[in-house]
């Protein structure tokens, strides 16, 4: 059986990610140190795919439990998910950002390369592309992040870039997704963030089921359809089995591909997102306009191209679909995962 290293497991790609590995035959061992998720997550994955999968409770910054994984297990592939991911924390932390996300990942790519393990898919983000002048977004873009998290995103594509160029049996693709939402259609796993949620999705389905108040839209003025964001919007099963894909097709990544979005190729306006929520929950969403949110733009979406090309993979849920998951995921867990 193949054996697959998942960094960051329990967090909400991951956990969807590891699901449908398991599902698809994947022998699986996990490492999270759990700083942004919990155990729980790892319960329902085994109780989803009523299966068995190893995980470490540990820090990618710890060298010594890497070595200790890689010795134990016989990896053959490892996906890089473990990280932070806050882009407004990251501008206010930047030493804690590059250590956990950069250091973080050389340790691993170092233990990969004593090990000889040369085959990695790493969650990169489609936040690389800072303020790009074209709205849909090619991965030969010029790169300009402008958060600290988007800049280590960035920093570690070019690290596996160089190694790839370095030793071209690397095989290596950076997947760049865009805005991840939904959950699995059970209701059992899904997106629990900690503090007051600053992504769309998780704000909307809280002041749907009663725990804020309202949405704060921020922004109407931008050159959309009708002034508010519009972002791709990605169903997380969707991007779970593009992690699949490109495992599948790792053989296929050279030097001037490994680097691939994830996203439909559409984008919604916050009040689009709102009504399709709305329809889905039938729920009365009340939201105010404010001000943009320093960092933001007006519109992306991704050019889907290259990963139908190279991983033949293209994305299958819409955005009701999406809403609907991610309403469910809520209702069924209104205080998320237990965080003891
Ligand atoms: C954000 C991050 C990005 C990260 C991505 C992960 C910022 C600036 N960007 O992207 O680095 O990779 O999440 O999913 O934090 N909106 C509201 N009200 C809210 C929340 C959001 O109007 O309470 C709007 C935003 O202005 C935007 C859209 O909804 O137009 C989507 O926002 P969000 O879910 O935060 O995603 P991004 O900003 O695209």
């Amino acid at each position: 059986m193949t054996k697959i290293l998942v960094t960051g497991g329990a967090g909400f790609i991951g956990s969807h990610t590891i699901l449908k590995l398991l599902n698809e035959d994947y022998d699986v061992v996990t490492i999270d140190n759990l700083s942004n998720s919990s155990y729980e997550v790892i319960n329902r994955i085994k109780f989803l795919a009523n299966k068995n999968f190893d995980f470490i409770k540990g820090d990618i910054i710890d060298k010594s439990i890497l070595k200790s994984i890689f010795s134990k297990f016989n990896i053959e592939a490892v996906i890089h998910f473990a990280g932070l991911k806050s882009s407004s924390d990251s501008n206010n932390n930047p030493i804690s950002y590059f250590e956990n996300n950069v250091v973080g990942s050389i340790n691993l790519l170092k233990e990969m390369a004593n090990f000889g393990i040369k085959k990695i898919v790493f969650s990169s983000s489609a936040t690389v592309y800072g303020e790009p002048s074209t709205k849909k977004c090619k991965e030969t873009f010029e790169l300009s992040p402008i958060s600290v998290y988007g800049k280590t995103k960035l920093l570690i594509e070019n690290i596996l870039l160089d190694i790839k160029f370095a030793q071209p049996e690397w095989r290596i693709f950076n997947l760049r997704y865009f805005n991840p939402i939904g959950a699995h259609p059970s209701g059992i796993i899904g997106e629990d963030p900690r503090n007051v949620p600053s992504n769309l999705i998780p704000f909307l389905t809280q002041v749907a089921i009663g725990k804020r108040e309202q949405l704060l839209v921020f922004g109407d003025t931008y050159d959309t359809s009708d002034g508010t964001g519009k972002r791709d919007y990605i169903h997380v099963e969707d991007l779970a089995s593009g992690h699949i894909a490109a495992l599948r097709n790792l053989e296929k990544a050279e030097k001037n591909n490994i680097n691939v979005n994830l996203g439909t190729g559409q984008s919604y306006s916050v009040l689009e997102v709102l009504r399709a929520f709305e329809q889905c929950s039938g729920k009365n969403i009340p939201y105010k306009i404010v001000g943009k949110r320093l960092g933001d733009v007006g519109e992306l979406y991704a050019d889907t191209s290259l990963a139908k090309r190279i991983l033949g993979w293209e994305a299958k849920f819409d955005i009701l679909q999406m809403c609907n998951d991610a309403w469910r995921w809520q209702k069924m867990n209104p205080e998320g995962y237990d965080k003891t």
